[in-house]
């Protein structure tokens, strides 16, 4: 597993959103770079913390871009089905840390993050980001 490097190809093409996705880029860094370094455990509370608040506002922030395109936007049903998926698994992680503080969790959280980065943010985001172009939204 490496760090993900962040840069232009990875930008969907609307700024707001590109923060966002820059922000949740640096997070799943910071959790890899301590678990490599075997100091993941102090970390990964507030980790799950910042996703959880991360989680919240970036998919306002997206999902307020969807619902204003309502009728042309496509994947609507799927991508919010998504959002609430990564929503709900991010709320079993802070149960299961707050279940078994001394656990390995963090695997499974990077595997999931990562997992997200390449199949949500490279998928149907970009899909919406190319979308939100076209519409005139950068
Ligand atoms: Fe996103
Ligand atoms: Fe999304």
């Amino acid at each position: 597993m490496h760090p993900i490097d962040w840069n232009q190809s990875l930008h969907i093409g609307v700024a707001d959103i590109d923060a966002q996705h820059g922000a949740l880029t640096d997070t799943i860094n910071r959790l890899l770079l301590a678990y490599m370094h075997g100091q993941e455990k102090t970390l990964l509370a507030s980790i799950i913390n910042d996703l959880h608040d991360y989680a919240q506002q970036h998919f306002a922030t997206e999902e307020a871009l969807m619902r204003r395109f309502e009728d042309e936007y496509g994947e609507l049903t799927l991508h919010l089905q998504q959002h609430t998926l990564f929503f709900s698994r991010v709320v079993d992680f802070l149960l299961e840390y707050v279940g078994n503080p001394q656990g390995e969790l963090t695997p499974e959280v990077l595997d999931f993050l990562t997992d997200w980065w390449k199949n949500h943010v490279t998928g149907i985001d970009a899909r919406f980001g190319k979308f939100l172009n076209q519409h005139g939204i950068q």
